[in-house]
């Protein structure tokens, strides 16, 4: 994490807000991942690979698909963490994925701490652009991973089950869609896009401001 802070600090983004939201990716995120080879992964990829302005960015550039805590500096980094939060409560439904007392078997959780920590990492393109990358920014995420996860020597079933799960995050969304092949995603790409579509709801503003809690 230092070394992300040291590169934001370097194009002098690095901001409290900025920081914070940092910490929280690897406080509910990277350090809840149990594998040392997943982790080392993921963590090579945010300290080397993901362009700096991820750490910096909103969750939305257009500010339409998000809640608005997520909008601000910081808010793509935020969406990643409320999505990574919200994962071992919506796996323990599935018989598939957990142990005999529901809880989400490690490996599992790993996958998909792997897989969130990294779907959107690449929202705006390699090099980062202006505006979100529709065309491209699932299939640069799922590669870089897959790369890193090579590098790394993480089994080749999670290695898999992640990049799947990355490619597809975006569901229907996804460009190259089509009816069919949403049938046969595996159970690791629909956990990630429901994820994604309850962690970018911009209905949750509503429910935060009922409760006036910003
Ligand atoms: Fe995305
Ligand atoms: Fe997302």
């Amino acid at each position: 994490m230092e070394r992300i802070k040291d590169r934001l600090r370097n194009k002098g983004a690095l901001s409290d807000l900025v920081e914070e939201r940092l910490e929280e990716l690897w406080m509910h995120a990277v350090e809840r991942i149990a594998d040392d080879r997943i982790k080392a992964a993921v963590v090579y990829l945010l300290e080397e690979v993901v362009p700096w302005q991820f750490f910096v960015a909103p969750a939305s550039s257009s500010s339409q698909f998000h809640p608005n805590w997520q909008v601000t500096a910081g808010g793509l980094v935020r969406h990643t963490t409320e999505l990574c939060i919200g994962l071992h409560r919506h796996l323990q439904q599935f018989p598939e994925l957990t142990d005999e007392k529901c809880v989400p078997l490690p490996k599992v959780f790993d996958t998909l701490l792997a897989a969130g920590i990294l779907h959107d990492a690449f929202k705006n393109g390699l090099p980062w652009g202006e505006k979100t990358d529709y065309e491209n920014h699932h299939r640069i995420a799922a590669e870089k991973w897959s790369e890193a996860a090579e590098k790394f020597g993480v089994p080749e079933d999670i290695r898999k089950n992640a990049t799947e799960a990355i490619f597809w995050h975006a569901g229907r969304w996804t460009p190259g869609w089509t009816i069919g092949l949403h049938n046969q995603r595996s159970i690791y790409a629909r956990v990630l896009h429901n994820m994604d579509m309850a962690f970018s709801n911009v209905d949750l503003t509503l429910m935060f401001e009922a409760k006036h809690i910003s």
